[in-house]
């Protein structure tokens, strides 16, 4: 069953549409919200990124315990998180992020490590290189749970020139701010998301870029065609290229 994510807020009192866009605390709860779906992609992203650094550990035939726990995993996260955003989820109820970000990062991380948990077994297996843990798999599974949870929608999605998996093709918004965000022009570096209100003002829709780095290319880079290590063909990327992105949409308050 999905339990649907609700939050209120005292603030605002009117309820017309003209009203929320104009008053002053609406603007300030519209940042909030858009903040939070900045946090909850940049903890998804984070993750990915822990998944990847591990790779070559994970993908190791000749090993077989592998010592990457759910807390090893959430460590590393964690810290990655700080290093990109400045907060600290060890100490969430400190951390100067929108209120009601606070149980849906928490939630985040714990499906994140719910996801690392289930893979296990088949991580600490010897002999096997290819063990189905990679950063996609993870950012789809761990996704699904969360959205499952809090009914706030999160994903990944790619252009669809870049889609292997045809359950993360974008919709008509994702797969038109990827285009803009594929161009050169815009910035590679920070966490910068794009972001935009649905027209009927009922949730507000958060985009976070992903661009190739040198770990992903070992799969997404060249030579394009050649198979990567999980059968699929390479798509002949470089570094920078818009790889695809993660995509929140949170109902408004
Ligand atoms: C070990 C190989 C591997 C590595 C490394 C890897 N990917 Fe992927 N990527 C895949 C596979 C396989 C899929 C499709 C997964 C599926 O079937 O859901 C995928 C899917 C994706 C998707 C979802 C869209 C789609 O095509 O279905 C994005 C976005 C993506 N990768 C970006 C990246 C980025 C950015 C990095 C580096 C941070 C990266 N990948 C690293 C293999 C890899």
């Amino acid at each position: 069953m999905c339990t649907r994510w609700v939050v209120r807020s005292a603030s605002v009192v009117c309820a017309g549409v003209l009203c929320i866009s104009l008053s002053p605390a609406a603007a300030e709860n519209e940042s909030a919200v858009r903040e939070t779906g900045r946090l909850l992609a940049v903890l998804l992203d984070a993750g990915r990124m822990t998944i990847g650094h591990n790779q070559l550990l994970l993908n190791d035939p000749a090993k077989g315990d592998k010592g990457f726990t759910p807390e090893v995993f959430a460590e590393q996260t964690r810290a990655a998180f700080k290093e990109r955003t400045g907060h600290d989820l060890a100490n969430l109820s400190a951390a100067t992020v929108p209120e009601m970000s606070k149980p849906l990062l928490a939630r985040l991380l714990e499906e994140s490590k719910q996801t690392v948990s289930t893979y296990q077994t088949v991580i600490n297996m010897p002999g096997v290189k290819y063990k189905g843990l990679i950063p996609a798999t993870f950012g789809t599974e761990t996704g699904a749970r969360f959205q499952a949870w809090s009914g706030v929608y999160l994903k990944q999605t790619a252009p669809e020139y870049l889609i292997r998996n045809p359950k993360n093709k974008p919709d008509a918004f994702e797969a038109a701010e990827m285009a803009k965000l594929s161009e050169p022009s815009f910035p590679r570096v920070g966490e910068q998301v794009v972001s935009r209100m649905a027209e009927d003002g009922k949730s507000m829709l958060v985009l976070l870029p992903l661009f190739y780095k040198k770990d992903c290319l070992n799969c997404h880079g060249a030579p394009k065609g050649e198979r990567d290590v999980t059968g699929y063909p390479r798509e002949g990327a470089q570094e920078g290229d818009l790889g695809g992105a993660i995509s929140v949409k949170l109902p408004m308050p």
